[in-house]
Formats: C-alpha cells, structure tokens, sequence
C-alpha cells in the first residue's frame, strides 16, 4: 500500500474506532464538449478523470451515517431518515441530501466514511464525486452488494438519486452529466434525454488533455449557473411545443432564426444560439474523435468557448486569459472552459510530446497577465466509481 493509502487507512481507525472495511474511489469528470446542455436534452461528452475522491468505509451497526472530509477537516452525523432536517449550506448538506433518497432505508444500516480528494479545482466535479462515492456506499450499506461495472440500469438509477440530491435538497439546478459521467466511466457522448450512452474511441496516443487550473475560485457559479437554466426555461415557455420538441438543445439549425425571432431579446436569442450551435459541435466532434482527426476536433473545442465566452457569458476573465495562451502554443489543437464555468479549470488538447514545454509557457506568461498562478497537469481516463473490499 502506498505511503497516503497507509495513512488513511489508520486515520480511519483513529477517528472511528475501527478498522475500514472498503475503499471506494470516484473519479472526477472533464467535458471534452457539449457545455450547459445537459438540462436542456442536449448529447454532451464527458470523460471520467483519474483525479478522484477516496472513502474509506465501514458498517456501524447505527442508524446514524458518520462522514469525516479531510478537505473540511470536518465530521458530519447525518441521520438519513430524519426528512425534518433543514439544509445548513454546508458540504453536509450534499449527504443529507442523498441519503435521504433512498426510500427503504431502516434501523443499524449506518456506516463511517473517512473521505479524501485530489480534485481540490473546481470545475472538475468534485460535488458529483462525493454524492455518486456516497450513492455506491449507501447502495452497499443497504443492500450488502458491491455495485458492478457494468451494471448500467442500476449505476444511471443512482446517478440520478445524486442528480435529485443536487436540485432539491442542495437546491443547485444542476444537470445528469456529472453524477452519469463519474458512475458510468470512460469518455462517453451521453444523451441527457434518453440516457442512452456511447462509448467513444479514445483520444490517439500523440494527443493528451491537460487540465489547466486558473488559480481563481468560481465565483457566481451557483447563482450564475441557476439564472442559465431560469433564461432555458424561459425560452422552453416563449417558444411553444411546436419548436421545442424535446430540448432546446435538439431545436433544427434551420428553426434558429425562426426561433429567435420569438423571442423578446437579445440575451435570451444569444442564450439559444449556444446552445444549438453547441449541440451540433458535439455531433461533430464525435466524428472527428471516430477519424482521429484532433485539429477539427480542436477547432470545435476553441469554437465552443467562444461561444460560452460571448453567447452564453459563463466564462471569465481568467479562462479566457488561460484558454488564449494554450491555443498561442504549437502543441494545443485546441482549447475550452470545461464545466459549469465562472472561473474554475478549462481543458487542452495538446500533443503528448510537447506538453512539459506548453505548461511551462503557459504557467509563466500566465502569471505575467493575471497575477495568478495557474496548475497545468495531464489527466487520463479514469474507470467508473468502484467499491471494493479492503
Ligand atoms: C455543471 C452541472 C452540469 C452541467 C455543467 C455545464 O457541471 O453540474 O449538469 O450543466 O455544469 O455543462
């Protein structure tokens, strides 16, 4: 067992009393394209990463579920039937939340969590990593069995348990991509209508994504992220079923002028011109990924952020700072916020062989623009949220 591993699993014992019995790992998720789609019936293409959250894990033989994060140096008691409990705007709030999803819980199914993450930027999923590791815990808690991979119908069942969990108890609007993306695993075109998923091929060995972290917190991204989902559905209701048929996000490309034109002003017809252009960037990335053709694939990813920067107005000043000087080096075929936006990470596509230099570059002239010091790393593809016995 590596040194940390080691460590956790004897903080577990110091904090609990008693020796953890699983470990369950949940990766985080970037979105290689299809950005503020996912609430609108729009396909989106998320990819699970190998910077995760970590739980160790153990039955109590209470009712009560006692969750310690090292983030927040914090523990949490949260008695899962109580349905009187009011939300304090704390991570807490995240495990209250879903374990109150779970209808059929009874007496002495508790259990400890020491929790642990390496997805300290935001914008990587961390809340989805901890409510879909919560979800398999519970799951396990519950019912005795160890969640398997393939297990499709029951890991899209808890996906949206987080999914509730998030909109309303947390009371974030939030979409299915995340909690979907980080229990189903792997890089997927995933419709958000159907939950019928794809698995893509993966990126050519020559290509990599670098995260690049912007140093800056997210700031407005619950409140911003709440006024976009309000202007869909104000949209959804100003245009009728005649042309909403099933999510915006699906509308013709030919109806979008005709569209536009009902709409009252010019926020609202920028706001749905993302996200149908955005829809058809993700068909056609999925073919540029199926070829392996990375410059196209990287122009829609540059053409994406332009449009969550000018027509959806969720970028900042930062990614578009940090996004700018990626795509000036020679190794980016292309680059994007990813996420819900408002600070936070975006993503590069960069070739392999030229990525120690493009992070070099890109940290330094950076920091020279902003004043802020960025965190540029390489991530992969990371399975789905496992459990597993220690
Ligand atoms: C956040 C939400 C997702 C999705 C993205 C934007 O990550 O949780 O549901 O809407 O923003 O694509």
């Amino acid at each position: 067992m590596e040194a940390s591993a080691t460590d956790a699993v004897e903080g577990f014992t110091r904090i609990f009393g008693s020796v953890a019995s699983h470990r369950i790992v949940a990766p985080g998720r970037i979105n290689l394209i299809g950005e503020h789609i996912d609430y609108c019936g729009g396909q989106v293409m998320p990819m699970a990463i190998d910077q995760h959250t970590t739980g160790l894990f153990r039955l109590n033989d209470k009712s009560v579920v006692r969750i310690y994060s090292d983030r927040f140096d914090d523990m949490a008691t949260v008695i899962p039937h109580d349905v009187l409990t009011k939300k304090t705007g704390i991570w807490s709030d995240y495990a209250q939340g879903l374990l109150r999803e779970s209808a059929h819980r009874s007496v002495a199914k508790g259990f400890d969590l020491l929790v642990r993450s390496t997805l300290g930027s935001g914008g990587l999923s961390s809340s989805s990593s901890f409510l879909a590791m919560l979800a398999l815990a519970n799951h396990f808690a519950l019912s005795g069995e160890m969640i398997d991979p393939v297990d499709r119908g029951l890991r899209l069942q808890l996906a949206l348990n987080c999914q509730r969990a998030e909109n309303s108890f947390v009371g974030i609007p939030s979409g299915i991509m995340d909690p979907a993306a980080i229990l189903l695993g792997g890089l997927i075109k995933l419709d958000c209508n159907t939950l019928k998923y794809t698995r893509l091929t993966p990126l050519p060995k020559a290509y990599c994504i670098i995260i690049l972290d912007t140093g800056t917190p997210r700031t407005l991204a619950g409140s911003g992220y709440a006024k976009r989902v309000q202007e869909v559905r104000a949209i959804e209701a100003l245009l009728g079923r005649e042309l909403l048929g099933n999510g915006l996000a699906n509308l013709d490309p030919q109806l979008l002028s005709k569209a536009k034109g009902k709409l009252p002003d010019l926020i609202l017809k920028a706001r749905l011109e993302h996200l149908v252009t955005e829809q058809q960037r993700v068909i056609q990335a999925a073919d540029c990924l199926a070829v392996g053709n990375m410059s196209d694939l990287g122009t829609l990813m540059n053409e994406s952020h332009y449009s969550l920067q000018s027509d959806y107005q969720v970028s900042s000043k930062e990614l578009d700072a940090i996004t700018t000087l990626s795509r000036r080096h020679a190794a980016t075929a292309g680059s994007r916020m990813t996420g819900a936006g408002f600070g936070g990470c975006a993503i590069s596509l960069c070739r392999r062989d030229q990525v120690t230099e493009h992070n070099r570059c890109v940290s330094e002239d950076y920091f020279n623009e902003t004043g802020h010091t960025a965190s540029l790393y390489t991530t992969d593809t990371a399975g789905p949220a496992r459990i597993e016995a220690l």
